[in-house]
């Protein structure tokens, strides 16, 4: 019986993944790249925190807001007794709205792969929900179907939870591969709830990944210091910037470091050419209408039944069911 502490802690996480080999590989490549999961290391994550509060990023805020605002009819669409599985729960925070909205969950199952974040917020929520059995599986959750058996095994309602529109850092091929995992593990009668950031006015998009207090162009660079730092790199951060651009034919805000000058760069014992003007491309951002997001769902064999927005009509969530 669930009694204010972890039901369960799984650490399935991979072996540690070397940003070495991965960085390496991405800046030998013809068209330099290094993956956007690598910006999150501890400073990373904590830049990532604070663009949250910028004034141009409202990403966080409306989904926030909207959540705030629909929790009783999302709760509602769920029922009662549900499994809610967060995938990459982080500091488990949007969750909340839904847990105190819901009708008796009977558990929650945060994953994510940072341990360090995962523990903590876990435990905070199995200590503020005593009656949820809470199990905290520390995994790479990108490919549903490796995820421990444990994550699938009750025979309550599976519910699946992905907020924040990190879908739309997945090209939408990944994001059909990725949808259609989840699918297979939330089982028949199964659903999940996206939330889905949305096609707007391109300078709306424009400023909130490229704010005036320089913190998202600080959190591209920290690639660059992060590289300093833990590969022994000579990366000068002024010889670089930030450059976010919406792609208006493509739907989506691609990030960029851009190299000011012809130079030479030391990683690893091993020497880069960068030319003048040069880019590195760093992430994407998917940015979707409704209707988008719902066909790309229906590609995951799942059929969209509610799409909630801010009153903004900023930001989406929407619930599937499998
Ligand atoms: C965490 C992926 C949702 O794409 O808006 C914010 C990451 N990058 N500013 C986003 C991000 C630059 C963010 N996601």
């Amino acid at each position: 019986m669930p009694n204010g502490t972890l039901a369960a802690y799984l650490d399935f996480a991979p072996r540690e993944e070397s940003f070495r080999d991965v960085a390496l590989a991405g800046l030998t490549r013809h068209r330099k790249a290094i993956p956007c999961r690598f910006l999150y290391d501890a400073p990373g994550s904590a830049l990532f925190e604070r663009i949250c509060e910028l004034p141009e990023y409202y990403v966080t805020r409306a989904e926030t807001a909207l959540l705030a605002e629909r929790a009783g009819e999302i709760a509602a669409r769920i029922g009662p007794r549900a499994r809610l599985i967060e995938f990459g729960s982080g500091a488990s925070t949007k969750v909340r709205l839904l847990l105190e909205a819901l009708d008796k969950p009977s558990s929650y199952v945060p994953i994510d792969i940072s341990g360090g974040m995962l523990h903590p917020a876990a435990s905070a929520i199995a200590a503020d929900f005593p009656a949820l059995e809470v199990i905290a599986v520390c995994a790479d959750y990108m490919d549903p179907s490796r995820l421990p058996t444990l994550v699938a095994a009750t025979r309550d309602r599976r519910v699946g939870f992905f907020p924040g529109s990190t879908i739309g850092n997945l090209t939408p091929d990944e994001a059909v591969r990725f949808l259609r995992g989840c699918r297979t593990l939330l089982g028949p009668g199964g659903a999940m709830i996206v939330g889905a950031d949305l096609k707007k006015d391109p300078r709306a998009l424009h400023a909130a990944y490229n704010d005036a207090a320089g913190v998202t162009a600080q959190f591209t660079l920290n690639l660059l210091a992060r590289m300093n730092r833990e590969l022994s790199a000579d990366f000068n951060l002024k010889r670089f910037a930030h450059e976010a651009v919406y792609n208006e034919g493509a739907g989506r805000v691609e990030i960029y470091i851009r190299s000011l000058m012809d130079q030479l760069v030391t990683i690893s014992g091993r020497r880069v050419a960068f030319v003048a003007d040069e880019r590195m491309h760093i992430e994407y951002s998917y940015k979707f209408t409704i209707d988008e997001f719902r066909r790309l769902a229906a590609r995951a064999g799942f059929k969209p039944l509610d799409c909630w927005t801010d009153s903004e009509d900023r930001f989406s969530v929407h619930y599937l069911v499998a």
